[in-house]
């Protein structure tokens, strides 16, 4: 059976009552934190940085899965391993040289991931997908929550499927924006591994019923 994992997006909750929807997740059926960095540059949003994440960390008892939307992210590496990120991930359009980012994220322990914008190819992953521990697929241009999902994403995460099992590689597949539970099992489906969902838990009457049907419909 597959456990498809659950990683509520923490760009969507509300941040005056951080502490209280944190211990929320922490209490829920869900995985892990996803934890949105946005600088201004490399998407057309600042979202939040080290000091929040810093706050994050002292109450989130999952896995902390940092996503970074900003240029020159190898100036970071070390800082986000020891603000407490177990996997970082990093975007292919941002690093020009992709595969020393890797290995300096892996240096520090820490999974690697590479993040493909909705125009790039998952056929550029072709020479570093068995160094890769995740790829994250976004469905959706990154910068902001609550965006409608791309329907081409589901032909995109099978291609990565087929990359992966041709090469022998035990990467892991992320999806991330407009997940529902319209499309979790379909993604689910196609080879998904990994669902991050932002507004549709925060901005749902009850998150933590939520979070328990998208686990529920995407146990394979
Ligand atoms: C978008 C972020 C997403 C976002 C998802 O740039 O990377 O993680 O928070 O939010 P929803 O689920 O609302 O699309
Ligand atoms: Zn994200």
């Amino acid at each position: 059976m597959k456990n498809t994992l659950i990683a509520p997006s923490v760009l969507a909750a509300d941040f005056a009552n951080l502490q209280r929807d944190i211990e929320m997740i922490n209490a829920s059926e869900a995985d892990w934190f996803h934890i949105d960095i946005m600088d201004g540059v490399f998407v057309p949003n600042i979202s939040f940085g080290m000091p929040v994440l810093e706050a994050i960390k002292r109450h989130a008892t999952k896995t902390i899965d940092v996503h970074l939307m900003i240029v020159e992210p190898d100036k970071y590496i070390s800082t986000f391993k020891k603000l407490g990120a177990d996997i970082l991930t990093v975007h292919i359009e941002a690093c020009p040289h992709l595969h020393r980012t890797i290995q300096a994220i892996k240096t520090e322990g820490m999974k690697a991931g590479v993040s493909l914008n909705p125009h790039t190819s998952v056929d550029l992953l072709e020479d570093v997908i068995n160094d890769i521990d995740m790829v994250l697929i976004m469905s959706v241009n990154p910068g902001f929550g609550g965006q409608s999902f791309i329907e081409n994403t589901y032909d995109k995460v099978k291609k990565l499927k087929a990359l992966i099992d041709r090469k022998g590689a035990s990467t892991i597949i992320e999806i991330d924006g407009g997940v529902t539970n319209k499309n979790a099992k379909q993604l689910a489906e196609a080879g998904a591994d990994v669902l991050v969902a932002g507004s549709y838990v925060f901005g749902a009457a009850d998150p933590i019923a939520t979070v328990a049907d998208l686990k529920k419909i995407t146990a394979l």
